[in-house]
Parts: C-alpha cells; structure tokens; sequence
C-alpha cells in the first residue's frame, strides 16, 4: 500500500512517515520545506532503515502537484501539509486561507485525477474555539475563533460536503489537542522556526539556555493554580492515531470524526515543573498577562477514538517531557541545513537514500 503525505517533514508528519515505513508501507511525501527540512526525512530513513521518496513541491503549484499525485498513484494520503501559527494567521488571514484552503483543494482536485479518494486529515482541536462545553467531545459545536482555526473548519465542511457528493471518499478528520515530545532516538523532534508560539518547546530552548525565562500567559484562569489546562498528546500517540485511522478507512466511506487528545489537563505550571525535574536545569518563568485568545482549559473527551479505532494515548506528560529534553538536548539548534545534492530543478522527486550516515544517538 502506497501511502503519500503532505507535509511529511514536519514535525507530525516525519513522525506518522517513520510509523508508515516501519509498519511496511510504502511512503511518498510532499513538502515545500517551507517550515521543515529534509534531514527530518533523511534521519526517518535511517532510522526505519526503509527507503521512501520526496518531491519538493507547494500544494499552490497546482500542475506540478497534479503531475506528481498521478505519478505516485497513492492509494491513500495523509495530509499534514499547512500553514498552524496562531498569532500569524490573525495578521496574516489570506496567507493563510490561501495556504491551507486553496492548498487543500488543490491536493483533493489531484487527488481526484488520479482516482485517490482516500484521506485523513490533520484537522485541530481549535475548531472547538472557546466552548467551555469540557471535556470536548466530536459533537461540540465548532466555532473557531481565529482565522487558523476557521481555515481548518473550512476545510472539515469542504470534506464533509465532497463526501456528501460523492461515496467513493473514504474521510477522516482528526482533532488534534496538544502535540509534544519527540521518537525515543532523539533524531527527530519539533523544530520550530523563529521565536517558539507554543509552550512546550518554548519551555525546552529555556531549559537548554537559549531563551532566559518562560512567559506564563496569565496566572488568573479559573484552573488549580491559575494557569491555563491543556491536553498534551505524544507525536508517537498521535502518529499511531493517523495509521489507526487509515486502516478504519480501508472498510468506511463516508466522513469521520475524531478527537486525538489523552483526556488528561496538564497546567503551564506543571509543564514547566517537570520539565525542570526532568532535565535538572532551572526553568526560570514569570506569570504574565494572559495571551488574547486562550481559553482557560481544553481537554478531549477521548471515548470515540478509543471504540472506533481501538486507540487511546499511552504516554504520559513525563514521557513527553523525557522524550522532547532528548530531542532538545541533542539538537540545541534543530535540523541542520542539508545541501539539497539530490534534488534537481527539473527533476520532480528527492530521492533520500537510506544508507547516509545518521549523527549518533548515544
Ligand atoms: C498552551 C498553554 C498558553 C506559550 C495552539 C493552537 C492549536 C495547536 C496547538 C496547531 C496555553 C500557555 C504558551 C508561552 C504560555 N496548534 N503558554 N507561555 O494555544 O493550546 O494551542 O497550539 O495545531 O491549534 O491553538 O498551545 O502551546 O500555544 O499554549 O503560558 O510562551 O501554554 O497560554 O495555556 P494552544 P500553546
């Protein structure tokens, strides 16, 4: 089964494309490296010791992705591929309407023409908005408060009403809560570009010593102490989510819903806390104003994944914090710039060889 990913050398994606490969699927991926590097893809390689190829390609290039879907003929996709900042979106809408919206439509156009019409979406727990309606269940009204989270309900109706259209879709929406952590090797993590939005990662680069103290969005939240809740889930957990969720896919048309959250409320503080126990540095921190926008707590509701699917997260916040301190310790600076040696202008794919040699894991 040939499975292509969109995004693929993200931080999400290079972890569902090493489960892929190690799970003997055959993977294709798709990035414009906008936000992510090939040594991602070359370090899953390794790892998995399984081969899989890349095309350097915007989901906005409508005929050179077009060519390449029908090329690759998957008999699935998992579509990571998108614009997720927040802050940015709420500056920079159409940047991000046009990115993830129109991309999208791009991709399901190709997807068509190569009679692909299977997919699982990287959907986001934000489509909920500020609903105080906890824990949140598939069934919680939607109502996204910032232009990303209105680019991801857009894209949900759009999937809902194509699988209205027409039966042969096979569709998954996944509802991300919050992605954290890193693979056990420390090979492969987030790698964020620029000033870190989110808290965990923000909370790693202090605890290395890049930055010198986290700012606490507020300290005045109706929560145990003061600081906002959220669900924490391990990239391992929500990779393995994605593949359980293509194989529900193999006997489901139709469109499908899915909350990927542990169902457990972690604080900033108590983020901030073990991370300090877990990597024995100090995480100096000061409770400031609260960020426009959060709400108070978000936590799934984690029942329907775990009937549907047979999935539930099994890692727990210690593990998360374990796991993205490796990462961070061992990648003070993120991914290294790789020359790009095999990609050729008027060559579609990047062909990532798997026997290059990998920085050591000791
Ligand atoms: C978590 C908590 C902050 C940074 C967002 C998107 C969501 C998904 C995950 C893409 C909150 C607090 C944060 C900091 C802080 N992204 N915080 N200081 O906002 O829950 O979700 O990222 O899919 O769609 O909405 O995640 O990590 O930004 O914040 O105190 O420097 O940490 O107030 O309580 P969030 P986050």
């Amino acid at each position: 089964m040939r499975v292509l990913v969109t995004g693929g050398a993200g931080y999400i994606g290079s972890h569902t494309v090493l489960q892929l490969l190690q799970e003997g699927l055959q993977v294709s991926v798709i990035d414009n490296f906008s936000n992510s590097s090939p040594e991602s893809l070359r370090r899953v390689v390794g790892i998995a010791g399984q081969n899989l190829d890349a095309y350097q390609i915007d989901l906005l290039d409508t005929s050179r992705l077009t060519q390449a879907v029908c090329e690759i003929k998957p008999d699935a996709v998992i579509h990571f591929a998108g614009l997720k900042a927040v802050g940015e979106s709420v500056s920079q809408p159409l940047k991000y309407y046009k990115n993830n919206v129109v991309g999208t439509l791009n991709l399901l156009e190709a997807m068509d023409e190569a009679e692909c019409r299977t997919i699982v979406f990287s959907s986001s727990a934000t489509v909920y908005g500020d609903s105080t309606d906890l824990p949140l269940r598939e069934n919680t009204p939607r109502n996204a408060t910032n232009p990303y989270g209105r680019t991801k309900l857009h894209i949900e109706e759009m999937l809902e009403e194509l699988a209205a259209s027409d039966s042969r879709w096979r569709i998954a929406n996944l509802r991300y809560f919050n992605p954290v952590g890193a693979h056990e090797s420390g090979l492969i993590g987030e790698d964020p570009q620029g000033i870190p939005n989110n808290l965990m990662p923000f909370v790693a680069q202090v605890a290395i010593g890049k930055r010198t103290e986290v700012q606490v969005f507020g300290g005045d939240y109706s929560t145990a102490d003061g600081t906002g809740v959220r669900d924490y889930i391990h990239v391992l957990d929500l990779a393995a989510g994605h593949l359980a969720a293509l194989d529900y896919l193999s006997n489901a048309q139709g469109v499908h819903v899915w909350n990927l959250g542990s169902g457990a409320g972690s604080s900033v503080l108590e983020v901030i806390d073990a991370f300090a126990r877990i990597s024995g540095r100090s995480v100096p921190y000061q409770i400031t104003d609260r960020r426009p926008g959060d709400v108070a707590e978000s936590y799934a509701h984690p029942e329907k994944a775990r009937l549907d699917l047979g999935w539930k997260a099994e890692r727990g916040l210690e593990q998360m914090v374990e796991d993205m301190w490796r990462w961070q310790s061992k990648n003070p600076d993120g991914f290294p710039e790789v020359a790009m040696e095999f990609l050729h202008q008027d060559e579609l794919a990047l062909f990532i060889s798997g026997n290059q040699k990998l920085p050591s894991t000791d």
